[in-house]
């Protein structure tokens, strides 16, 4: 795309628009009174253009959910044929598309999961994952993971482990509670890998132990902890954690919001560890962000419970044509344009840059992750470890939080990443067609932030 292609606006055009943001939208999570983001106007592949003109390099697939890149022709071209033929149906009645989608899922999902329940946001996926945990097993008590977030309703919130995402609204659902995430930086436990004996999956046990007998549904958690901080568990984790589910007799309810569909360099992340959860929830990059979907899929026997008992649920845009549509064609891009293979291959090139940039600068305490799904963890000094700034929910400022500095100065050079609500962590994840040039861009304008953050900081500094 040439820049010709990219609507211009005059100076003053701009100022209007974001006179009107500021007016007229309500921010989400932490509000920077003047700050201008990106008003986003043209996308392709991993670049945006704003509305100044200015050309961006996307490092976080917009949300974590553009895995295929933008733009992509042939999703868009199936979704307008797909809306001249039938845009809606009641989520009574079955559509060609919702058939054919649902068919695929059960084709190429973990294990025997089978059956799908739609919907349109990973958050409302999670709330029917819930929903379907509890009506299974007659039991109203589930425990999730410290850190963890899985959407922003009071189901999700309460699930969610995140002291962030909680605090604003407590009390939230009493009977849900958590357990020490896997996060082997920062041992919750304060042991080191591997002779904890992965206390972290015994935990869960000793837990159910302490509860009351048949009082606790299900265990629910990503297979890799997202906005929690990236966290990769040790191998031996999730194998664990499914042995204690089958002998404590409760449901394995896997978030694949992020990890699912390819992001990991696997179609689904236990694929890594060789198990398949009971329930599994879906969203972001089943449809890539062409139009919002959530899925919740479940296995056989949860498959068979509910054949002859009501599931009192329902969403009007549940399976919408034009979005299984997208799903669809979304998912034949995975496999069209190899990009598990991809994935899995540029994720060791940029894991490799990384852990150069780490022995080349002193504020980055640990690389983690698998795929193109990556977690850098920034620190004040590697000794100490203690983290590079605290997470700022009100007017975080760039002159007094290291974090905010550096993904400015990558703003300045057009570089856009996510960043942890778990901490100083930077999440890097790019879409799957992510080429090395490109790559090496991104770490370059990265390693250039850094310097710059350590010289305005005086890092490290041992406190
Ligand atoms: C792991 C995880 N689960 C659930 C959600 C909620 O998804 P959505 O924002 O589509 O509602 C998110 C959102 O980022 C997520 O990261």
């Amino acid at each position: 795309m040439s820049k010709s292609d990219v609507r211009k606006f005059t100076e003053d055009q701009v100022k209007n628009l974001y006179a009107d943001v500021h007016s007229y939208i309500l921010q989400r999570w932490a509000p920077r009174p003047g700050y201008e983001p990106p008003i986003v106007v043209k996308e392709k592949g991993l670049d945006f253009w704003d509305a100044r003109g200015k050309k961006w390099l996307d490092f976080q697939s917009q949300l974590f959910n553009v895995n295929i890149g933008m733009h992509n022709k042939k999703v868009i071209e199936a979704c307008k044929k797909q809306l001249d033929e039938l845009v809606y149906a009641s989520p009574t009645y079955p559509t060609l598309p919702k058939i054919k989608l649902c068919k695929k899922l059960a084709q190429i999902a973990p294990g025997d999961l089978c059956k799908t329940f739609l919907s349109n946001s990973g958050t409302e996926a999670i709330e029917t994952a819930l929903k379907l945990a509890i009506l299974y097993k007659e039991r109203k008590k589930i425990i999730g993971l410290w850190r963890a977030y899985h959407g922003s309703t009071f189901g999700a919130m309460s699930i969610g482990g995140s002291k962030w995402v909680r605090s604003p609204t407590l009390p939230l659902i009493a009977e849900f509670d958590h357990i020490p995430p896997p996060y082997c930086y920062r041992c919750p436990f304060d042991m080191d890998y591997p002779s904890c004996g992965i206390q972290c999956a015994k935990n869960l046990k000793y837990v159910l132990e302490q509860e009351a007998a048949n009082s606790v549904a299900a265990f629910l958690g990503e297979p890799i902890m997202s906005g929690g901080g990236l966290l990769v568990p040790p191998d031996e984790y999730w194998p664990m954690i499914r042995k204690i589910c089958d002998e404590k007799d409760i449901v394995l309810i896997n978030d694949e919001v992020m990890t699912g569909f390819a992001r990991t360099g696997k179609m689904f992340a236990p694929e890594h560890w060789n198990y398949a959860p009971d329930i599994d929830v879906f969203a972001k990059g089943i449809t890539s962000g062409y139009i919002p979907m959530g899925a919740t899929m479940v296995n056989k026997r949860i498959a068979d419970h509910f054949e002859d008992k009501s599931f009192g649920h329902s969403f009007t845009y549940s399976g919408h044509a034009v979005a299984c549509t997208a799903a669809l064609a979304t998912i034949d891009q995975y496999y069209e344009l190899k990009l598990i293979d991809n994935c899995a291959k540029r994720g060791k090139y940029i894991m490799e840059g990384l852990k150069g940039i780490q022995e080349r600068t002193s504020i980055i305490g640990d690389v983690r992750g698998k795929g193109l799904f990556l977690g850098i963890e920034m620190v004040k000094h590697r000794e100490t470890k203690e983290g590079l700034a605290p997470l700022e929910l009100v007017k975080p400022d760039p002159e007094t939080n290291p974090m905010v500095y550096l993904q400015d100065r990558c703003s300045d050079e057009g570089l856009a990443f996510g960043m942890s609500m778990g901490g100083s962590i930077v999440r890097m994840t790019p879409a799957l067609i992510v080429i090395e040039e490109q790559i090496d861009q991104a770490l370059q304008i990265f390693e250039k932030a850094i310097n710059a953050t350590e010289e305005k900081f005086s890092l490290p500094t041992k406190e």
